[in-house]
């Protein structure tokens, strides 16, 4: 079977690139969703971190939750489903925060942002793309570089996603977390997610969700699951291979050229002159 065309694949919604499994319809109806307070939404750009984050914070939990498939994913139907949820909800989402539905913001739901450096993002999603038949076809490196920079990809620009959410950066109901940081200290990340959540978590039980949240962990364990893609953090893929890929921090200096790299610079120093963040920003260790 051929692989459908781009237009059957992608639309774009308020200037910003969906797969058309996010319908128009459900789009449209965001905005009059009905947040709960006790929502916890778990936000990024794609392939930051989201399905590490979401095991660390579903294993914070002793009581029942429930983690959704991210809110933009589905059609009309989606906000029905997700209102018939009786337990805790966890929503994924990969919303740019102008998009968010504003009930999630009036009612001050926790959000928790996870951020990656965008080059090792960049590279990371290149895969995702190459080998998923649910995005449109993307032959070499060199034309997904192309297209991130200029924020042609699902999702749009990486540096105005993160912007719209470093506007927010001194609200109380949201955390910032870097992937880096989580690499570098998980345990470190974990206690600030419990802290953040009002969850107490013992020592001890903070190593046990470390291990268990490893990367070869997630991995082998994830495998083994048999989990469709409407209820996973990734709805554009049953393939748990395109999640779990690497896990590691400079990737990118082995597809970056030098001269991608320059560019990559100049685009960012550029677009993020005014991010007190961003210079938050890892790249190595
Ligand atoms: P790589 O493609 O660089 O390996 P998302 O969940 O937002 O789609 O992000 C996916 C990226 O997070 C992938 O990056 C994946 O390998 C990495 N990842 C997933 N689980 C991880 C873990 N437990 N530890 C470190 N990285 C992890």
């Amino acid at each position: 079977m051929s692989k459908p065309s781009e237009a059957e694949l992608i639309h774009i919604f308020k200037g910003i690139p969906f797969t058309t499994r996010s319908s128009p319809e459900l789009l449209n109806s965001l905005d009059t969703f009905d947040a709960r307070e006790d929502d916890v939404l778990l936000v990024s750009y794609p392939k930051s971190g989201t399905h590490w984050l979401a095991g660390v914070i579903t294993k914070l939990y002793t009581t029942q939750v429930t983690l959704t498939s991210p809110i933009e994913f589905g059609d009309i139907s989606k906000l029905e489903e997700l209102n018939k949820l009786s337990s805790k909800r966890i929503i994924p989402t990969h919303l740019d925060y102008n998009l968010l539905p504003p009930n999630f913001k009036n009612k001050k739901c926790k959000m928790i942002y996870i951020s990656r450096n965008p080059k090792d993002t960049a590279v990371s999603m290149y895969y995702y793309y190459r080998d998923n038949p649910n995005l449109p076809t993307v032959d070499t490196w060199t034309a997904f570089f192309d297209l991130f920079i200029k924020g042609d990809v699902v999702c749009g620009s990486w540096f105005d996603h993160f912007l719209s959410w470093e506007e927010h950066q001194n609200d109380k109901n949201i955390l910032f977390l870097f992937y880096e940081d989580m690499k570098k200290d998980l345990s470190k990340s974990v206690k600030k997610i419990s802290t953040f959540l009002d969850l107490y978590v013992s020592d001890n039980d903070i190593q046990d969700i470390c291990k268990k949240s490893s990367f070869s962990q997630m991995k082998s364990d994830t495998e083994k699951e048999n989990s469709s893609p409407s209820s996973t953090v990734c709805s554009l893929t049953s393939n748990r291979k395109l999640i779990f890929r690497k896990g590691t921090v400079g990737d990118w200096k082995n597809h970056f050229t030098p001269k991608q790299n320059r560019r990559f610079e100049e685009v960012f120093n550029e677009k993020m002159k005014l991010s007190k963040m961003a210079k938050s920003l890892i790249y190595e260790f």
